[in-house]
């Protein structure tokens, strides 16, 4: 290149060496021509050596001809240089321009295209020809992709601040023939050694793939996030090293710490209760096998809690850790508890049933044979007066002897007693009577009302204590209508409780306030509610599992049989399809609840 400039130069300076050599010559044969007065040859005009100053006035000017035209040259060559210089330069640049992947816009300081490459042409839909000279928001129009609303020209924003400016995440770039693009990327100043603002260069690239890929992303990241909380049971990523790396709404419902304190944490310091289970999160992590560890009980504020807990291993190739889920099992864990007390009870029932039907007949025959002694030495039966004679014995003073030996109360023991065992057998015989009950419609309030009363008179009698000083409220629901049932059986439920409930409020001190019974009836769905609910002691956790069951009583021998409640609970589970339940906080309150279908 440097040659190529030199010899531009050099071309010139030749022009000029044969100009100077033309000049000689021509103004030789001029004056052979014209001014030869003194008939010299032309070769004598041509070099006049015998007229010295005319030859030094040629020298002086073919010399300075030469000497001006050697610096004329010499500026020409460098000019020529620079020149062609500056096209390749710029020949360059358009190279560079059109070889850079992403599109490049440049401006000069009013915010005027002065140049741009092909991308820059693909994306925007103008060609370079048709955009220099234009503003450039006319051909760069972006918007917001969320919003839709135009965004600001990032030159606007260079030229005021005078500093790289980035466009949003959301930028969408709508071309000549709207066509839309997501772009990102930067703008910057073009700034002259003087420090001047010359324009401002924006290189932006089409993002539309990663940007729907991004979005795509994310959308799957939310959906799973959604599933994990939208799952009742407490999830908890931990990694190798117990801390925390997932953690859901349910254990921040638990913890009460929200997953951005939770992420990171020692499980230990945000889950103190799930400590124990480390040694199998790290056993899970080792063997890639699931960790179970089912109806695991904790103190909850309502007592005893069950969880399931289980431990899944991260299989994923490069991630390390485990899944921890907590599932709160309490509900199932009481019914399956309920299951297997009534399959108990019904067993035990039925043998109860059983050996009633076998008491019977011998019971029977002992109150029988009972009555007939009494009425043979005590009534005045003329075949008593027979017999006496016949033996030669005196009614009068055999019955004095057996006075004498306590023998009438012994036989009046063993009627009462008879008595007693009668009623605890067809207490018993419930279990099994269910052919030939008498179902019929019922109102529940009403019959509740009417148990009140045949409570209150059945205590008066005793005087254990005054059913009338227990305070009564009644929550009776308007929406119940009346119930398909056996209403003597059902009373006798009612009337169960009642007795139960006075019963155990009569054994509590009561510092403020008195015994008080809330009796509620409602309904919940298909089925009618009753609940009888007292402020007595309560029934403790370990006694509530066993009240249902036949013959479990508290009170002391000859004041409870232990038959109430199972009776209770056969009445309504066998015999009405319904359930019955109980629930109690010692010290504070007891709650039986007896659920059956309103019709049958
Ligand atoms: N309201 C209550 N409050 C506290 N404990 C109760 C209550 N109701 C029942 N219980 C407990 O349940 C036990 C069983 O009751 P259940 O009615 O079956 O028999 P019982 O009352 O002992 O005997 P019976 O009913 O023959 O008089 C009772 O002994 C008592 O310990
Ligand atoms: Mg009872």
């Amino acid at each position: 290149m440097k040659n190529n400039g030199i010899s531009a130069g050099n071309i010139m300076l030749l022009t000029f060496v044969l100009g100077a050599f033309f000049v000689w010559i021509a103004e030789s044969f001029l004056e052979f021509l014209w001014f030869n007065h003194a008939l010299s040859s032309f070769l004598e005009i041509l070099f006049p050596l015998y007229r010295p100053h005319e030859m030094l006035m040629r020298i002086i000017l073919v010399s300075s001809l030469l000497v001006s035209g050697g610096i004329v040259s010499h500026l020409y060559g460098k000019l020529a240089l620079s020149e062609k210089k500056s096209r390749e330069s710029e020949n360059d640049l358009r190279i560079t321009f059109k070889s850079i992947g992403d599109a490049v816009v440049a401006t000069n300081a009013d915010g005027r295209i002065t140049r741009m490459n092909p991308v820059a042409e693909r994306l925007t839909g103008w060609s370079v020809k048709d955009a220099i000279g234009v503003s450039l928001p006319e051909i760069f129009k972006i918007i917001n992709a969320q919003t839709r609303e135009g965004c600001e020209s990032p030159v606007d924003k260079v030229l005021r601040t005078r500093k790289t400016v980035g466009l949003s995440n959301h930028t969408v770039l709508i071309s000549r023939s709207g066509e839309e693009f997501q772009i990102s990327d930067s703008a910057s100043p073009i700034i002259t050694e003087d420090g001047d603002i010359a324009g401002v260069v924006l290189v932006f690239r089409d993002v539309t793939e990663e940007y729907s890929r991004e979005k795509e992303l994310n959308r799957l990241r939310n959906y799973l996030s959604n599933i994990i909380d939208s799952m009742p049971s407490i999830i908890v990523g931990v990694d190798p090293h117990g801390r925390v790396t997932q953690w859901n709404m349910s254990a921040q419902e638990d913890t009460g710490i929200t997953t951005n304190d939770a992420i990171g944490q020692n499980l230990s310091d945000v889950f103190p209760r799930m400590v124990m289970e480390m040694d199998k999160v790290r056993e899970s992590v080792r063997t890639r096998k699931a960790q179970y560890e089912l109806r695991k009980p904790r103190k909850c504020e309502d007592g005893l809690c069950y969880e399931d807990i289980t431990i899944f291993p991260l299989i994923a190739n490069g991630v390390e850790g485990a899944v921890i889920q907590v599932d709160d099992v309490t509900e199932q864990f009481n019914l399956e508890q309920m299951m297997i007390q009534t399959e108990k009870m019904m067993s035990v029932g039925g043998l109860a049933a059983g050996m009633a039907h076998e008491i019977n007949n011998p019971l029977a025959a002992i109150a029988g044979n009972t009555q007939n002694i009494k009425n043979r030495i005590y009534k005045d039966l003329r075949q008593n007066t027979e017999t006496a004679s016949e033996c030669d014995i005196s009614l009068e003073r055999m019955r004095n002897y057996l006075s004498k030996r306590d023998i009438p109360r012994m036989l009046e023991g063993i009627a009462e007693s008879c008595n007693r065992a009668a009623k605890i057998v067809s207490n018993m015989l419930r279990f099994s009577r269910k052919s030939d009950k008498r179902f019929s419609e019922c109102d529940l309030a009403k019959l509740m009302d009417n148990t009140i009363e045949l409570a209150a008179n059945d205590y008066d009698l005793k005087k254990e204590y005054d059913f009338r000083k227990i305070g009564i409220v009644k929550e009776y629901s308007d929406e119940l209508p009346s119930v398909y049932c056996e209403e003597n059986e059902i009373q006798q439920v009612l009337l169960n409780l009642l007795k139960n409930g006075a019963q155990a409020m009569n054994e509590k001190e009561y510092d403020e306030g008195g015994p008080c019974f809330i009796l509620r009836l409602k309904r919940d769905d298909d089925m009618a509610c009753i609940e009888v609910e007292d402020n007595g002691p309560g029934i403790p956790e370990d006694i509530r599992n066993r009240v249902f069951e036949p013959f479990y009583s508290t009170k002391g021998v000859g004041h409870g049989t232990g038959l109430g409640l199972s009776v209770s609970y056969f009445i309504i589970a066998d015999q009405h399809n319904g359930i019955m339940d109980v629930d109690s906080v010692p010290g504070s309150w007891t709650r039986f609840g007896v659920r059956i279908p309103i019709s049958c």
